[in-house]
């Protein structure tokens, strides 16, 4: 059943093999036109101070790929991992070709990206857009070749790029450790609900057991995210990394994305769906709150006023699932409908120190997603506030025109990021149960 779902028992929702680093040769132009941008050195279209020659490099790049062939994909569908390589290929691809433009253009996407990309999409019941799954479960490889059942965490390297630097690297590879470190919580989840089923005294010992190595496991991944400090630059990330994930929610300039070529198959509707790729399409998290019961507790009576209205699961973490490979898709549903939900058999035991270990594994969420905040307010919130500074000065050219003065700072998934994550995480330290 594990292998219906895709979730491997020693990489979990990374593949255990790095995926292909190419298509097979039929679809060579694709390869070929994302090696160029990445040989190019295309810059962001709105980066202040670009040259008539970069400008030119850039407009010579998008040539090549209005002009490339509508190849077909008939042959791709025989393949699962050669399907995510396209839509991996392709939605890069889109992206360098959106955020290359200049502010003032009207981003036509070409039907040569369009055409293919839809119709991977219904294979593979994605939008048409970068995802996390195309920035960091499908876009590793080792550094050095091993045996190992497990890629060592400092073994990975990143396959694709937009600026070629270790920054951009880095903060991939964050989330890439993260997922592999999650193993184990997954291994705990499953050992959980089979104990539960048991449900006797043994089995309840057993779980408090489980759950107190959860804590620590999420623990570890705090530890993990804090680790972005360590290679990736705020402000090379505010200025230079993050605008190329911009979806088409949270373009400053706010132009529609039109796709060139969608008329051409009539069963095809504009995409609802075009965020930007986040980390909130992580599985893993979404996983640990299914499991913890952190979306389920809504008439707890413990939530009054404001935070009373965010304990069903946030509209836009329900969105992300539609941006997760349809497997990983799967196994949550498969999670929510658990007939025997953690929360119930807590509740229903009184069993102090069974509640205390559920406790303290929502606690380490809780601290999980406080420490997530004091990374977005470095990578995100100070870096804009130092941009509007700036502007404010005048000498605005100085930084890159990332994010406009007035709006609410939104995050690449196009949430208003500061409220939306105190919010989820109230709702976690919400489901802390009283004793
Ligand atoms: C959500 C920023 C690293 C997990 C978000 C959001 C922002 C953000 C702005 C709001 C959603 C949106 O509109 O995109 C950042 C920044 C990071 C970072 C600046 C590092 C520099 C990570 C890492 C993970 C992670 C490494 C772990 C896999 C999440 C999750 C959400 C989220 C799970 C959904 C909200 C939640 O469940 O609490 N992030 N993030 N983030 N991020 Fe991050
Ligand atoms: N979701 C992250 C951001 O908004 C990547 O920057």
């Amino acid at each position: 059943a594990a292998h219906d779902f895709d979730v491997d028992n020693r990489t979990g929702f990374m593949p255990p093999q790095a995926p292909p680093s190419r298509l097979p040769s039929e679809w060579e132009a694709w390869e070929l036109v994302l090696d160029g941008a990445i040989a190019e050195g295309l810059q962001l279209g709105d980066k202040p101070g670009l040259s008539e020659v970069e400008m030119g490099r850039s407009e010579s790049w998008r040539k090549r790929v209005r002009e490339l062939p509508v190849l077909p994909i008939s042959a791709l569908v025989r393949s699962e991992t050669n399907l995510r390589r396209a839509h991996l290929v392709l939605a890069w691809t889109m992206h360098f070709y959106i955020h290359s433009l200049p502010p003032d253009v009207p981003v036509v996407i070409p039907s040569p990206i369009t055409i293919p990309l839809f119709q991977i999409c219904t294979q593979l019941q994605l939008p048409p857009v970068l995802t996390y799954a195309d920035t960091v479960l499908y876009n590793w490889t080792l550094k050095t070749p091993s045996h190992k059942p497990t890629p060592a965490l400092d073994n990975l390297q990143s396959q694709t790029l937009f600026t070629g630097t270790n920054d951009e690297q880095e903060f991939y590879l964050t989330s890439a450790r993260m997922e592999l470190r999650g193993v184990e919580a997954l291994e705990l989840m499953r050992a959980t609900m089979d104990e539960a089923f048991v449900g006797d005294d043994l089995a309840m010992r057993r779980i408090t057991t489980y759950l107190e190595k959860l804590a620590t496991v999420i623990d570890d991944l705090k530890t993990l995210i804090a680790t972005v400090r360590e290679g990736c630059d705020p402000t090379a990330f505010y200025t230079a990394i993050r605008p190329w994930f911009r979806g088409a929610d949270s373009d400053p300039a706010k132009r529609k994305w039109e796709f060139e070529g969608l008329e051409s198959d009539p069963s095809w509707a504009y995409p609802s769906e075009l965020s930007g790729p986040s980390a909130g399409q992580s599985s893993l998290i979404h996983a640990l709150d299914m499991f913890l019961g952190v979306d389920e507790f809504s008439h707890s009576a413990a939530l009054t006023g404001s935070s009373a209205a965010q304990t069903k699961k946030s509209a836009f973490l329900v969105r992300m699932q539609l941006y997760m490979p349809r497997h990983h898709r799967n196994f949550l549903n498969h999670l929510a409908a658990n007939p025997r939900p953690l929360r119930e058999i807590v509740t229903g035991a009184g069993d102090a120190k069974l509640l205390g270990a559920y406790n303290a594994a929502v606690g380490a969420l809780k601290r999980f997603r406080d420490y997530h905040i004091t990374i977005v307010t470095s990578y995100i919130i100070q870096p804009a506030r130092r941009a509007a500074a700036l502007r404010a000065k005048g000498e605005g050219e100085a930084t890159a025109a990332s994010e406009g003065a007035e709006a609410p700072l939104k995050g690449t998934g196009g949430t208003e990021l500061a409220k939306f994550l105190k919010a989820v995480r109230d709702r976690t330290a919400a489901a802390i149960i009283e004793s």
